[in-house]
């Protein structure tokens, strides 16, 4: 992904979030196989502030609440809860969460409570909150196939190699 960090005004609206110790143990948990979930955050909170910022929407509630939507600390693939999903839990848990680390504005509540939208029945009140959503599972996706690609790249490239020294 393009420089998120040397994006001043994105650094603006993130920067201090990011510096806390609560979101840099997000890099202690994997999520989407090859992605930790702090890269996964990052991921998700600069692609919807890029679109926020294109559709005229709020950029700074969009990555705000976009870096913080994954904001829990277990595995998903092993905790299992008694009162619900991990796709129904895990924004309720982040959520709380993300409230004890800074103040959220509506917007900002919706977009991490309803994250998980198609998945949970709650439809997004916002546009930022659809962005969010919809990018997440672009990500996740990506996150996922970014291997696979990586290897069809190196195979190609050692075919080139191969064929030259041949
Ligand atoms: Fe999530
Ligand atoms: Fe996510």
């Amino acid at each position: 992904m393009k420089n998120w960090h040397s994006d001043t005004e994105y650094m603006h609206y993130v920067g201090e979030l990011l510096e806390t110790n609560e979101v840099q143990a997000l890099g202690d948990f994997v999520q989407h196989y090859h992605s930790t979930r702090l890269e996964h955050s990052i991921n998700v909170s600069y692609t919807s502030y890029k679109i926020a910022k294109k559709l005229n929407a709020n950029a700074r509630a969009t990555a705000r609440a976009g870096l913080l939507h994954d904001l829990f600390f277990y595995d998903w693939r092993e905790t299992k809860f008694e009162s619900g999903s991990h796709a129904y839990m895990h924004p309720r848990i982040a959520l709380k969460n993300a409230e004890q680390l800074t103040e959220l504005s509506d917007l900002e509540r919706d977009i991490i409570l309803k994250h998980m939208w198609g998945a949970t029945i709650a439809p997004p009140k916002y546009k930022e909150s659809y962005i969010v959503t919809m990018v997440d599972k672009y990500c996740a996706i990506k996150e996922v196939l970014l291997p696979i690609k990586l290897r069809f790249q190196n195979r190609k490239w050692l075919r080139k190699k191969e064929l030259k020294s041949a």
